[in-house]
């Protein structure tokens, strides 16, 4: 089995908070995701397929279709959004962390993704923090 990965950036605005706590406690336990007036993210998300390479070609998903999906399905979506307010799919009754998003982005993509299978959904929040998720 060969993993192939793609790359795709996007930027977006969140804010973590729970509206039943002070502002206090909201900064004790998301710190500077918890700025009321709301603040950014680079993101980056890693795209992993899995399948054995076609002998023909050797690829085991043309990269550039695959690309263009991830860039329909999530990037364009995302990308200079609101994630608490303006995604359609990402639910208003949720807290837009990496750890949540990697899991709707699993589901958004996971229909589209044809002749090889979707491995894992890596997104990377800052430099030093990123979430995985393998579909379980
Ligand atoms: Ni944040």
């Amino acid at each position: 089995m060969i993993y192939l990965t793609r790359r795709e950036t996007f930027n977006a605005a969140h804010r973590l908070y729970n509206n039943h706590w002070s502002e206090e406690e909201n900064e004790v336990t998301f710190g500077k995701c918890a700025n009321k007036n709301w603040h950014g993210h680079n993101y980056v998300l890693f795209v992993t397929v899995k399948g054995i390479p076609d002998p023909e070609i050797g690829f085991i998903v043309n990269v550039k279709d695959l690309s263009r999906i991830i860039k329909e399905v999530i990037v364009d979506k995302l990308d200079h959004t609101n994630l608490n307010l303006d995604v359609d799919f990402i639910p208003k009754t949720i807290h837009p962390t990496t750890e949540n998003l990697v899991k709707i982005i699993w589901e958004q993509l996971l229909p589209h993704i044809k002749g090889c299978q979707l491995h894992s959904i890596k997104l990377q929040e800052t430099e030093n923090i990123y979430a995985e998720y393998f579909g379980e």
